[in-house]
C-alpha cells in the first residue's frame, strides 16, 4: 500500500487504464465480427489519449517524475528516462491507431489490420509499463517524497482535464461492450 497519495492515485488510475485495455480488446473482436461499429475504437482511442496520455501521464511527467529528479533521482539512464520515452511510444501508436482508423471508416477494410496492430503494441506496451512503474519506480519512489507531496498539483490536472469526467466516459464504454 503506497504511503504518498500522489503514488496510490497514480496506481488507480493504472486499473482504470487496465480495464479499459481489456475492454478494447473486446471491442476489437466485436467489430471484426461485425456486431459493433468500428467508431467505437475511436471512442476508446480518445479516451486513452485524454485520460491515459494526457492526465495520466501528464501527472507523471509534469509533477512526480520532475519531483525525483529534484530529490536526486538522475534523469539519464534510470527508470525516468525508460518511463518518459516508454509514454512518448504510447503517443506513437495511438496516433497511428487513429490515423488507420480514420481510414477504416472511411472504407478501407484493410485498414482494420493495422488499426489492430498499432492498438497491440500499445496495450503491451502499457501493461508492461504500468507492472514497471507499480513494482520498480513507485516503490523507489516511496523513499523520496512524503505523503502529501504533489497531491494540490494533481488534483489541479485532475480537475483542468476532467478526470471524473473521463472516467465516466469509460463506465459509458464498458456498458456498451458489456451489452454485446
Ligand atoms: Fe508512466
Ligand atoms: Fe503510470
Amino acid at each position: 500500500m503506497a504511503e504518498s497519495k500522489l503514488i496510490k492515485g497514480l496506481m488507480e488510475d493504472h486499473d482504470h487504464i487496465l480495464d479499459a485495455l481489456a475492454l478494447l480488446e473486446k471491442a476489437l473482436k466485436l467489430v471484426e465480427e461485425g456486431r459493433l461499429d468500428g467508431s467505437v475504437i475511436g471512442d476508446f482511442i480518445t479516451f486513452l489519449s485524454d485520460f491515459a496520455d494526457r492526465c495520466h501521464h501528464g501527472k507523471e511527467e509534469l509533477i512526480l517524475f520532475p519531483l525525483l529528479e529534484r530529490r536526486g533521482m538522475p534523469f539519464h539512464n534510470s527508470p525516468l528516462q525508460v518511463m518518459a520515452c516508454e509514454h512518448g511510444m504510447g503517443r506513437y501508436f495511438l496516433r497511428n491507431a487513429r490515423r488507420a482508423l480514420e481510414g477504416y471508416l472511411g472504407g478501407s477494410k484493410e485498414a482494420f489490420s493495422d488499426v489492430r496492430r498499432y492498438l497491440e503494441y500499445y496495450s503491451e506496451l502499457l501493461t508492461d509499463h504500468i507492472d514497471k512503474e507499480n513494482n520498480i519506480l513507485f516503490r523507489m519512489a516511496e523513499g523520496f517524497i512524503g505523503p502529501e507531496e504533489g497531491v494540490e498539483e494533481a488534483e489541479r490536472v485532475e480537475e483542468e482535464l476532467g478526470h471524473e469526467r473521463l472516467l465516466k466516459k469509460l463506465n459509458g464504454l464498458k456498458g456498451i461492450i458489456e451489452s454485446q
